[in-house]
């Protein structure tokens, strides 16, 4: 049945799963194993080696129909084909929404206005390898003849979570002998820290922007030219130690980069869903082409496995339905994203943009304010750093906060009992919010009584588990596949535009007024609200 077009709340799914919230509520995690002996080995699902325990929810199997069964209502399926076949799906901005091209193999045919999209994908990916070979290789040498021994990424948003995240991920398989930095913030802090221990002449920037008009790094891409050009002291030097990543020539051209050494993308890629095109550059570099296109291998494997698969096997679906449910019907605020793998330190950062720039939306495609929850806020640390700082409320707080435990069978650097420990820890936490410990147990412990509540866990808190065998490039591919499809099912859902970002203009049209307010000699005449008027006042004072 395809009823998308009738609204979320009205759609039978809906109704059903709300009415069948309110028993659900009651009941706790323990009564639903003890039920079930063979709950734990069934709830699972798997795809590409990727492994998913959810028997740690507060659902029952008529739960998971019901979500099965909405995400069918929401028209899921027909939706993720007219992403896959480039229908211009981001309505609001009319694009193609094509990251899955990025990752096609080159047998794939994939239209965006009567053009195949592949062929260029990977006309790309071979200009991306033979320049990272060359910079590997110490064939490419910098204005003064020294090989390159820095690279560092100038962007902002999907232009560096993605790079920042994928380098740290894969710093295990990255050339060493590279020292890789990143630069984001408008604070001046970030680029001179960033830079203050290299050498110029052995720099290369990478300026990452898909418009090549942001704000902050095409300031930060300035500060670096400068800082460059204060030492090599001629222009040329600029064609040796610039390249750029952008969708558009025009801008880059002006900025005095020479369109060759530009690494080209389209619109139909957006920020946050960039860093497998050329936005990924520095990973390739980091890496390698062939570990680079290891990577792309994963993500079209879980593409794949989203596309065909049916939703109650679908590994993206469930994660995306799962988060639907706490969201509307447990008031779940937010989502933890728990990675016990340290080279994942940065994945709750990078999903953080991913989620939230995605769906924290107010209206669905028609316009109409909605009269549900949208976008959950995810966030997370890795394991075990965060059991000793905010677990503590995940535990026994008073809110409800669904966790992902992301764990691996085996370690990059085994290391004695380490590994061991770290996957000891990720099952008792969600062993832990699961079944928590009764009074009567603490009470068997020879508590006294009024120490009693005090220790009490009640449990009954929601976790999933996933499981890899390693963190290798491909299963990074896959894993953030994974969240990537997570998020456009709840897009689909909550009828939502998951591709646009609006709600970032008006603070950026804001500070470039405020700018000129900050710098001006004379008094500016200030016409804001008496807070912000009295704020710029006194920076004016004291700056
Ligand atoms: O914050 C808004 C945004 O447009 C993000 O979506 C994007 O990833 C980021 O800015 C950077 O944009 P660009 O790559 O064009 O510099």
């Amino acid at each position: 049945m395809e009823t998308k077009t009738i609204a979320l709340v009205d759609r039978p799914a809906w109704k059903a799963l709300k009415a069948h919230a309110d028993e659900i509520r009651g009941r706790h995690m323990r009564e639903l194993f003890a039920e079930d002996a063979s709950r734990g080995e069934r709830m699972t699902a798997e795809a590409e080696g990727i492994f998913l325990d959810y028997s740690k929810n507060r659902v029952t199997d008529e739960t998971l129909k019901l979500l099965v069964q909405l995400a069918k209502e929401s028209g899921l399926r027909a939706r993720a084909e007219a992403m896959f076949t480039g229908e211009k799906i981001n309505i609001t901005e009319n694009r193609a929404v094509l990251h899955v091209a990025l990752r096609a193999p080159k047998t794939e045919k994939i239209f965006v206005d009567g053009e195949d999209v592949v062929p260029g994908v990977h006309e790309v990916l071979d200009k991306m390898a033979a320049f990272a070979d060359r910079i590997r290789s110490g064939e490419w040498k910098g204005h003064t003849g020294k090989r390159i021994r820095n690279v560092v990424n100038i962007g902002i948003g999907g232009s560096d979570l993605g790079p920042v995240m994928a380098y740290e991920a894969l710093k295990h398989y990255s050339q060493r002998d590279l020292t890789f930095r990143f630069v984001s913030n408008v604070d001046g802090t970030d680029f001179a820290e960033a830079v203050q221990d290299l050498d110029p002449e052995e720099t290369l920037f990478l300026v990452a922007s898909k418009t090549f008009t942001t704000l902050e790094t095409m300031t930060n891409a300035h500060t670096a030219r400068d800082w460059s050009l204060a030492k090599l002291k001629d222009e040329k030097a600029v064609a040796k130690h610039f390249v750029a990543i952008s969708t558009n020539a025009k801008e880059v051209s002006k900025f005095g980069i020479d369109t060759a050494n530009m690494f080209g993308f389209w619109d139909w890629v957006g920020g946050r869903y960039s860093m497998d095109s050329a936005i990924g550059l520095s990973t390739m570099i980091a890496i390698g082409p062939k570990q680079f296109r290891e990577m792309l291998e994963g993500f079209h494997a879980m593409d794949v496995h989203f596309r065909t698969t049916p939703p109650e096997k679908n590994l993206p679906a469930l994660l995306g339905l799962l988060t639907i449910w706490y969201t509307e019907f447990f008031d779940a605020q937010t989502q933890a994203v728990l990675p016990y793998e340290q080279y994942l330190k940065r994945f709750p950062a990078y999903l953080q943009q991913l989620t939230m720039e995605s769906n924290g939306k107010h209206v669905t495609l028609d316009g109409t304010h909605v009269d549900y929850q949208t976008g959950a806020i995810y966030w997370g640390e890795p394991g075990t750093n965060g059991q000793h700082s905010f677990y503590q409320l995940i535990h026994q707080g008073t809110r409800l906060i669904p966790c992902d435990f992301i764990g691996f069978y085996k370690t990059l650097n085994p290391l004695g009992r380490h590994h061991d420990m770290l996957m000891a820890n990720v099952f008792a936490q969600a062993e832990a919010l699961a079944f928590g410990k009764t009074a009567k147990q603490v009470k068997a412990e020879g508590t006294p009584d009024w120490l009693v509540p005090h220790r009490v866990f009640e449990g009954n808190r929601p976790s999933n588990t996933i499981l890899a065998e390693k963190l290798t490039p491909a299963v990074l591919g896959k894993l953030i596949a994974l969240y990537e499809h997570a998020v456009f099912t709840q897009g689909v859902v909550w009828n939502i535009d998951s591709f646009d970002q609006w709600g970032v203009e008006l603070g950026k049209v804001l500070a470039t007024k405020i700018l000129g307010e900050l710098e001006s000699k004379d008094e500016p005449k200030l016409e804001h609200d008496s807070s912000t008027t009295s704020l710029i006042k006194r920076y004016r004072k004291n700056k």
